[in-house]
């Protein structure tokens, strides 16, 4: 098998490594002669590694190359990787990608592109880097219904939180901790805003529940609003937060976010530290499951896109639909707000006294967990979904609520 990598940066480097270590191992489990990596694309020489002499610049060499079986693509964005991985398939080769843009944004056009030209296309790495979590929704738990999914999908976030609840940094101090151990990147947006979080909550939606969701279809909330008060009020009273990528599914509608979530210390996913990723899956038959582990890196990212390449071979780089869903459908999303039921507020008033009275009358009881010695008033309290929330919160005179995380 002969196979052409698309970008040799952190994964593709990862892939190359791996294969060129492993290649003998790998032919055997996949049953071919060898397993090489022939091209790297990329903009860059790599003079003076081990890449330099597999180095090219233009992606026709691979397109026009009958020998080159797979192409995995690991540039990231949208375009050229949707370009060159539409070409690759109409020339007959089969695409592996870790790219959670490029399948969230352009999976469905790109699974008919693997079926129209019988080859495969797959993407295991695009959701949690080397956990296996798509493998496990489309093999494992292929005989359920899968009914709902919530997961640590962002390691920079988690290890931001970690750092929050457990050392009482700032959220300024966290990030810049993530930017100097290289987690974070120097332009960390879409990592705090939620945005990488929304296209693997995309790409878990579409494929528990069967039908292509686009990123932009999920309401997404990040953690920059997230301080170390909130942290600390929620901690002291149990619980901890987490940034949650969710999906569920009910009488034919799907309910997704991304949001800030606290979490009962007593919550599987609560205990998952720093980097690590998990996601929590429930299906009908198979009512709990729980994988984790590193969700991004080198080796951890290259070790799915590696497995998802010897897969190939084993199909005999013909189209199974291993990982597959049907098309969009419009108006299938629901208002996932008011499945909320349950939250966390901190606000304040001149008059905390006065204030907290009005509060407790408006909801009917509340678990208070300020202590009504500063302005800030933090408590936890039931409403039947945001909009009920809203309106208790506006007749509540005096409160300027500041932040409402919601409880799961
Ligand atoms: N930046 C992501 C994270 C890894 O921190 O989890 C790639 O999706």
């Amino acid at each position: 098998m002969k196979i052409a990598v698309l970008g040799c940066g952190t994964v593709g480097s990862g892939v190359v490594d791996l294969i060129d270590e492993l290649g003998s191992v790998y032919a055997k489990r996949c049953s071919q002669k060898s397993v090489e990596v022939k091209y790297i694309l990329d903009l860059r020489d790599l003079k003076d590694t081990p890449y330099e002499t597999r180095v090219i610049h233009d992606i026709e060499s691979i397109i026009n190359d009958g020998e080159i079986d797979v192409v995995a693509e690991m540039m990231g964005g949208t375009e050229p990787a949707f370009t060159f991985c539409m070409r690759a398939m109409a020339a007959g080769k089969c695409v592996v990608t870790s790219n959670k843009q490029l399948v969230a944004e352009k999976g469905e056009a790109l699974m008919a592109q693997a079926e129209k030209n019988d080859v495969a296309f797959m993407f295991g790495a695009s959701v949690c880097g080397g956990i296996p979590v798509l493998r496990n929704i489309f093999s494992c738990l292929s005989s359920n219904k899968t009914e709902s999914f919530s997961g640590i999908l962002n390691g920079t976030t988690n290890y931001i939180l970690t750092k929050m609840t457990e050392e009482k940094s700032s959220f300024e101090a966290a990030l810049s901790d993530a930017q100097k151990k290289g987690f974070a990147e120097k332009d960390p947006t879409d990592d705090i805003e939620g945005f990488d979080a929304a296209r693997k909550t995309a790409i878990l939606c579409s494929a528990c529940f069967g039908s292509h969701v686009y990123p932009d279809e999920i309401k997404t909330k990040g953690i920059t609003e997230i301080t170390l008060e909130d942290v600390t009020y929620l901690k002291n009273a149990g619980f901890a937060v987490k940034l949650i990528g969710r999906g569920s599914v009910k009488d034919g509608r799907i309910y997704a976010c991304v949001a800030p979530a606290a979490l009962s210390e007593k919550d599987i996913l609560s205990g998952v530290r720093g980097v690590l990723n998990a996601v929590f899956i429930k299906g009908n038959a198979m009512p709990e499951l729980m994988l984790s582990g590193p969700g991004a890196g080198k080796l951890p990212t290259a070790s799915d896109v590696v497995a998802d390449i010897l897969e190939c071979a084993r199909l005999k780089f013909k189209n199974e639909p291993v990982y597959s869903w049907s098309e969009h459908r419009d108006g299938i999303m629901g208002d996932v707000d008011l499945s909320e039921k349950r939250f966390y507020v901190r606000g304040f008033s001149n008059d905390t006294e006065k204030t907290t009275a009005r509060v407790r009358e408006a909801f009917g009881g509340i678990k208070l967990l300020s202590d009504g010695g500063a302005k800030d008033i933090a408590f936890i309290c039931e409403a039947d979904g945001r909009s009920v929330l809203n309106d208790r919160l506006d007749s509540a005179d005096g409160f300027v609520p500041v932040s409402v995380i919601p409880v799961l």
